[in-house]
């Protein structure tokens, strides 16, 4: 019989297409989404009839067991997304990170304790390395978060590892590079490029010299898979990126070109990092990921780059109006 999989943060853009591709392969999924007045399931809106005919939702927070732990108590496998993740919002609103993030995510790993879960596989992120000295960055780069995000981010995967040490908690960790594709929040680059070429012809941007290895979701959706199928990795952590990275001009370069359209970049400082919070380049080494879970990126085949960024240029085309209506301002 196929695992049964609790998944966490589900409704958001990594978390939908993984909760899609267990659904299509027939595992058994539960899905928390936080909970919300208005009921709305997020990007799970997006997958098809019939897998979300056969998908379990149930709105809750990873801080308050009470609203899942019936469902915790039944589970095989756990995935765990939920987070705040804007850097931008992150320096205003560190506090909610770290109550989020940190405290959040150990109310959620407590209830997790003396349960038969064989594998927790928690979302970390490249952004914990910050600006390496040297790369390309391995599992073993010193942690050096420079923005509340990455700090909350860095700090959880400690008390992740303390949990697998002193509770044998069954945790796996996962450290993806910058992940794009279809339903990625407008607060993310690739999207904010996409859909300011597709409105205007001079696009404002923040630093645009900073070099990011992207990664698309369909292969980090990819990872979790042999991740659930690969034994004896219990406590071990794993980089996700492609081993290929780009200065965000040249992205906007390659978007324009893609979208067929001229256009001029200005500068908006509001939209710069504070100098020492940015993270100058990040460049993974997967190398850990393709030896041991026989994972590696699809980069490597001729023309997905282009073809999985005209897919992601599709989703913001058809869905422009609406996510436009969409309010933010970091
Ligand atoms: N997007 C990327 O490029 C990227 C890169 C590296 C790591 N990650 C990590 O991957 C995970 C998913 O990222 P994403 O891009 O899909 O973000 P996202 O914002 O689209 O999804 C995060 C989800 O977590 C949910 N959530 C937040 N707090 C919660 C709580 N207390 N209880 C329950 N749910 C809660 C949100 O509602 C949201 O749906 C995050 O942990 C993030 O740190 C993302």
């Amino acid at each position: 019989m196929k695992k049964k999989i609790f998944i966490t943060g589900a409704e958001g853009f990594i978390g939908s297409h993984i909760t899609e591709k267990l659904l299509t392969l027939g595992y058994n999924v539960t899905a928390l989404v936080l909970y919300n007045f208005t009921g709305d399931i997020g990007n799970l809106k997006y997958i098809s009839k019939n897998n979300l005919k056969k998908l379990n939702i149930i709105f809750g927070d990873i801080s308050d067991p009470e609203t899942y732990f019936k469902n915790l108590k039944k589970t095989n496998i756990v995935i765990n997304l939920a987070s705040l993740i804007s850097i931008p919002y992150s320096y205003r609103a560190p506090i909610s990170y770290f109550n989020n993030n940190i405290i959040g995510t150990s109310n959620f790993l407590a209830a997790c304790k003396n349960l038969n879960i064989e594998k927790f596989i928690h979302f970390s992120t490249s952004e914990i390395y910050g600006t390496p000295k040297k790369i390309p960055i391995t599992e073993t780069t010193p942690l050096n978060p420079q923005s509340p995000y990455a700090a909350s981010k860095a700090a959880i995967d400690h008390v992740i590892k303390s949990y697998y040490y002193s509770f044998n908690i069954p945790v796996v960790i996962l450290r993806p590079f910058n992940n794009y594709g279809p339903r990625q929040s407008r607060r993310a680059v690739i999207p904010e490029i996409i859909c300011q070429i597709l409105k205007k012809n001079i696009i404002s941007l923040g630093d645009i010299n900073t070099k990011r290895d992207f990664l698309f979701v369909e292969d980090t959706a990819n990872a979790v898979l042999r991740v659930i199928k690969t034994n004896n990795i219990l406590g071990e952590e794993f980089n996700i990126g492609s081993n290929k990275f780009f200065k965000i001009k040249d992205i906007v370069n390659i978007l324009s070109k893609l979208i067929q359209k001229k256009i001029i970049i200005k500068i908006d400082k509001k939209k710069i990092r504070p100098f020492k919070s940015e993270v100058r380049h990040l460049l993974c080494d997967y190398s850990k990921a393709k030896k041991i879970l026989k994972w590696t990126p699809s980069i490597m085949k001729k023309n997905f780059f282009k073809n999985s960024l005209l897919e992601t240029i599709r989703f913001y085309e058809k869905n422009y109006e609406q996510l436009d209506k969409i309010y933010f301002n970091d």
